[in-house]
């Protein structure tokens, strides 16, 4: 695979231990993901026959069901576990009308003969997000389309604001990451995401806010155990000592109680189903 030198930080990441948790967090977070899933499908309208491009397809659950519903799915994805869980997965269901390409998506040439990009939380972390749209857009038929699910701002987000306000008084700082730096929620400002696609050549641009319960656990101490083990709250805790790893579960405990009524337990999540014309 050849690497954009700026994407070498997300090629490493996604080969550690990110994609590993994934891999093993896959079934709750398809779960946890559902009903955003089926929006972005939705606005996506996949046709059977039509030819889709999955940008960063991770461990393949959308490609599978856009095969399911009759797609030719390419799954393009820079993790080499999660493609292995994706490719796995397809041959357990039988699935025939799925390609995994292991590659960065932004600077890989596609062939245009694509009826859609679609995405679900795969397109937030170019380091060169206009030069990733722009050469995706020539993956498209004339006339294609594009759907895609990217979070917005962290504070619309609890299930990400509510436990990370919680430990960052207890845990080393840290290194600050701008709005638009790649991450999660590089594409939370609608604006920008305008602009990218723009640019890209992309008309017709149309984004909605969807909101959606994010199911963490089914019991209390299950998403806690989840909250701790997986994301940004254990990306946070891992440098801390002992002591800053108590304070920073016991105030996330006691952050959590107000949501520990109800089950499963789930946290508010909030997203944008982004789409466009070629
Ligand atoms: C948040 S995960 C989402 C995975 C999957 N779409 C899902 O919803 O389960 C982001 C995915 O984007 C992939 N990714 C990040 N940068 C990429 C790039 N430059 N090219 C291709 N895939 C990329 C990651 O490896 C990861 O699988």
């Amino acid at each position: 695979m050849t690497q954009t030198p700026s994407n070498a930080d997300q090629i490493a990441f996604w080969n550690g231990d990110a994609g590993e948790k994934w891999v093993k967090a896959q079934d709750r977070l398809d779960a946890m993901l559902a009903p955003i899933t089926a929006e972005v499908l939705k606005a996506a309208s996949v046709k059977p026959g039509e030819r889709v491009l999955d940008v960063g397809c991770g461990c393949g659950e959308t490609s599978i069901v856009l095969a399911k519903a009759g797609a030719r799915v390419t799954g393009v994805d820079i993790s080499r576990p999660m493609l292995a869980r994706a490719k796995q997965r397809a041959a357990e269901s039988r699935i025939d009308a799925f390609d995994a390409i292991e590659a960065d998506a932004s600077e890989r040439k596609f062939d245009a003969t694509y009826d859609l990009l679609f995405s679900r939380f795969g397109v937030m972390f170019f380091a060169d997000a206009d030069a990733a749209f722009a050469n995706l857009r020539k993956a498209l038929k004339p006339g294609g389309r594009l759907a895609f699910a990217c979070w917005r701002e962290p504070r619309a987000n609890e299930w990400v604001s509510v436990p990370v306000g919680a430990i960052r008084p207890h845990v080393p700082p840290q290194p600050p990451l701008g709005p638009e730096d790649p991450g999660p929620f590089a594409f939370a400002d609608l604006a920008r995401v305008r602009r990218i696609l723009a640019n890209a050549g992309f008309d017709s641009i149309a984004a909605r806010p969807f909101d959606s319960p994010m199911q963490l656990g089914e019991t209390f101490e299950d998403a806690l155990a989840h909250i701790q083990d997986f994301g940004p709250v254990s990306r946070m805790m891992a440098p801390a000592s002992d002591a800053e790893k108590a304070k920073a579960a016991a105030a996330l405990r006691h952050a959590l109680e107000p949501y520990a009524s109800k089950k499963p337990i789930a946290l508010g999540g909030a997203t944008w189903i982004v789409t466009a014309k070629a």
